[in-house]
């Protein structure tokens, strides 16, 4: 019989057979939702730098690259990339329908090198949630995203383990935004390939209410160099061992080494053979594109890319291999949640396991009602040198109040686990409480609101923030209605300034208003 392809798109199965199938998380592992097979990440992180002057990169907003990318992502034999750095307001719709179409997923940081928490003076506002909702509307209409990235990296030494209870809020706050919209896409946290602090962290993002853990762990490892490494030398094994009877999945966020070169990528037999693929979900070799760490698969120019020689390494690498997975149905999860870690020094871990509150805008403009002395700057400025005075000013406005009268109301400590009430606020709400409390404390007297011209008097208009706290937006997922507009993500210019790191750890304006770039690790 012939069936016209008119009489089968009547039927609607022309559609349905080129819709990329769902997954699901059952456990520790994510399966095919439709077919009931165990999925396995073979993945590769991409990145391509579309310019190279500018600090808002977007490879999904960028047709021609995708276009450019496509056939080489198909070649390789990837079902699946992370990309690390996008924005809400660019139009996805080509490259994501592109890659869905290829039968590619698509795991996406929702944090950039300029909206994350600052490991060095970490703080958490409703400016970076607002901004994570943003994304999270921006792409979950997509049927090929499968996971969202609430941080990559940011904490990296033991010593700004303490950033760690701030990440997690974030995270815990983004994923019930999501379920208040109805959505079930799993939020993760990519970790640094830190050994001393490794287990502590993975613990702390396990440990405690499910509404706050990661739905799955992301881990970020280099330590498989060369081929005469081997499962138990490169250290995988100790790894592996300890997310044995995780209670969700565990995935290689970025894998590989290029200290042996050309690269052969002999783990790859490992990752997705049966020493790995009971524990492991699979991962993304680090990285696509050829940048000046030399990691990359392809190098791009303009229009055209050109394999490296490691490209054909991993094709064949990642062809020879064919994970066996079991079935959703014949699957009983078994995982157990982790407690947290212990906090001390000694332990190497200075993170509560009490996070910061949610931010609430509500709260933080009821603040402000009641503040008669307020900073005359309104915005953060996005100028890398107007950025750079701001932190200065505000560092110094702290430093020179914060040391006579309290602060409390308005700083965060993420290792004893102390809130004040207004934490969350951002910037210039935080400042301008300090302002008006020094403003306050000096009685009004002449001069006393100005810190070199960054303040000014205002009239309030509410007489107390007793009633503040109360106060949650609508939209934050916790509580209150679920429906409410996309913050669709404020349209911001780049600076000019050239962020050559390839993944950038990202800082957002804290106290200090630094903007570090740290490379890939
Ligand atoms: C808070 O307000 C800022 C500024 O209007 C906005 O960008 C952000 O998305 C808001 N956050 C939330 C959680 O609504
Ligand atoms: C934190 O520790 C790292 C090494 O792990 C060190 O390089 C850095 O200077 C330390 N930072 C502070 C503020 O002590
Ligand atoms: C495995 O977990 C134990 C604690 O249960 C920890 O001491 C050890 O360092 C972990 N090993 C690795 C390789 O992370
Ligand atoms: C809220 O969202 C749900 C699901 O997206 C939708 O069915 C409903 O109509 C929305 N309600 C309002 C008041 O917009």
């Amino acid at each position: 019989m012939r069936v016209s392809a008119v009489s089968l798109s009547i039927l609607g199965l022309v559609s349905q057979a080129l819709a990329i199938d769902p997954l699901v998380v059952k456990g520790s592992k994510w399966f095919n939702k439709n077919t009931g097979d165990q999925f396995f990440i073979k993945g590769v992180d991409y990145q391509p730098d579309i310019t190279s002057t500018s600090e808002y990169r977007d490879p999904l907003a960028d047709e021609s690259g995708c276009t450019r990318d496509l056939p080489f992502l198909k070649d390789l034999g990837v079902n699946a990339i992370r990309v690390y750095q996008t924005e809400a307001y660019g139009d996805h719709d080509n490259c994501m329908q592109m890659l869905s179409k290829a039968g590619i997923y698509v795991m996406l940081d929702l944090s950039t090198p300029l909206e994350s928490i600052n490991r060095d003076s970490p703080s958490y506002d409703a400016d970076l949630l607002g901004y994570f909702q943003s994304k999270v509307d921006a792409f979950s209409k997509y049927d090929n995203v499968f996971a969202f990235l609430a941080g990559n990296e940011v904490v990296n030494a033991a010593n700004n383990t303490n950033s760690a209870a701030f990440v997690k809020a974030s995270l815990r706050d983004i994923k019930a935004y999501i379920k208040s919209k109805g959505l079930s896409i799993p939020v993760g946290y990519a970790a640094a390939d830190v050994a001393d602090i490794r287990w502590q962290l993975q613990s702390y993002f396990d440990c405690e209410s499910t509404d706050e853990q990661a739905d799955f762990m992301g881990v970020n490892l280099y330590e498989w160099c060369g081929d005469s490494a081997t499962f138990e030398s490169s250290g995988y094994a100790d790894i592996v061992k300890n997310f044995t009877s995780w209670d969700v999945p565990a995935v290689l966020t970025e894998y590989g080494c290029n200290a042996i070169k050309p690269r052969t990528f002999p783990e790859v037999a490992t990752i997705y053979g049966s020493d790995m693929t009971g524990t492991f979900s699979g991962g993304f070799v680090y990285e696509y594109v050829e940048e000046s760490n030399e990691y990359g698969l392809v190098s791009v120019s303009g229009n055209t890319g050109k394999k490296t020689a490691d490209y054909d390494n991993f094709k064949k690498a990642l062809a020879a291999v064919n994970p066996k997975g079991v079935s959703m149905s014949s699957y009983t999860p078994s995982g157990k949640e982790q407690s947290c870690p212990e906090v001390s020094k000694d332990n190497d871990w200075l993170a509560s396991s009490t996070l910061p509150p949610t931010p609430s805008n509500a709260t933080c403009e009821c603040m402000m009602s009641t503040l008669s002395c307020i900073s005359k700057i309104t915005e953060v400025p996005t100028d890398t040198t107007k950025l750079n005075q701001f932190g200065k000013d505000v560092s110094s406005v702290f430093g020179t109040v914060c040391g006579s009268i309290s602060c409390g109301d308005v700083t965060a400590d993420g290792e004893s686990g102390t809130y004040g009430k207004y934490s969350f606020c951002n910037t210039v709400q935080r400042v301008s409480w300090v302002m008006n409390a020094w403003y306050l404390h000096q009685r009004g007297v002449d001069g006393s609101c100005d810190f070199n011209g960054f303040a000014t008097t205002t009239k309030p208009s509410l007489n107390s923030d007793s009633t503040c706290s109360d106060q949650k937006d609508s939209d934050s997922g916790s509580g209150g209605s679920s429906n409410g507009s996309s913050n669709g993500g404020s349209s911001k210019d780049s600076d000019g300034s050239s962020s050559s790191a390839s993944t950038m750890t990202a800082l957002s304006v804290g106290a200090a208003a630094i903007a570090v770039c740290a490379a890939v690790f």
